[in-house]
């Protein structure tokens, strides 16, 4: 049984990674300096949206390993000021503020205020996951009070013209979770970038202009 079971999760992985190593967007990041694969949405939330121009500040929440940070300075470029944050260690980038903390703690906005100098920012973005446990129902749950804590960390510290952006997993608070977005922002998009996986739950919102100030419910 034991043995049965072993030998079945050992063909799971070798299928997990010959179809991560065939993949071209992970072919991409490899041959572009990329960290990640996850680059790409970002890009492709970008080209849509055109969400970041040169200059603006942006915070990144749970950013590591790093994909979207390189990204925001190829479109911020070197003007542009950009802070980063997750629970995870990540190596340095140049000229980019990196704060390993929990985004859940309870000084997390003084602490991204009193680091990076800024109270404001034009642009708060969130690629948030839990580690994933497999079962859906938890999953779902976890990233979605992830997302709701970059909403509340947003609506603390974006600018009133600035715009929200965060990766939701399609369970049974998503509906709720978006009219909040919709109850606080004037324009809300929807949507799935390319180089999100067929069979992951993710989508994104793209959230602009803030509406009123956010009460917690
Ligand atoms: C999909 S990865 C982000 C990838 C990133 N956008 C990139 O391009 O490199 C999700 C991240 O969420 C982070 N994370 C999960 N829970 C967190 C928490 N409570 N506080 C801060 N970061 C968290 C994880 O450590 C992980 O690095």
């Amino acid at each position: 049984m034991f043995l049965k079971r072993f030998c079945r999760c050992v063909a799971l992985g070798k299928k997990w990674i010959k179809e991560h190593v065939r993949d071209t967007y992970y072919k991409s990041a490899k041959k572009e300096g990329y960290r990640s694969r996850a680059a790409y949405k970002l890009i492709q939330i970008q080209k849509k949206f055109k969400i970041l121009r040169p200059g603006v500040s942006v915070l990144d929440l749970c950013c590591a390993p790093g994909s979207w940070l390189q990204v925001i300075r190829r479109f911020v470029g070197p003007s542009g000021f950009i802070v980063g944050v997750d629970i995870e260690k990540m190596p340095k980038l140049k000229d980019i503020i990196f704060i390993q903390a929990d985004i859940f703690s309870e000084d997390i906005i003084e602490k991204v205020v009193n680091i990076s100098g800024k109270k404001n920012f034009d642009v708060v973005l969130s690629d948030c996951s839990p580690k994933l446990s497999g079962i859906k129902d938890l999953d779902n749950f976890r990233q979605i009070s992830l997302a709701e804590r970059s909403l509340e960390i947003a609506h603390a510290l974006l600018d009133t013209h600035g715009v929200f952006v965060s990766k939701l997993f399609q369970g049974a608070e998503f509906k709720k979770y978006t009219q909040r977005v919709k109850e606080t922002f004037q324009k809300v998009f929807f949507y799935k970038p390319p180089a999100s996986r067929q069979q992951s739950p993710e989508i994104y919102v793209i959230a602009k202009r803030l509406r009123m100030t956010y009460t917690s419910s």
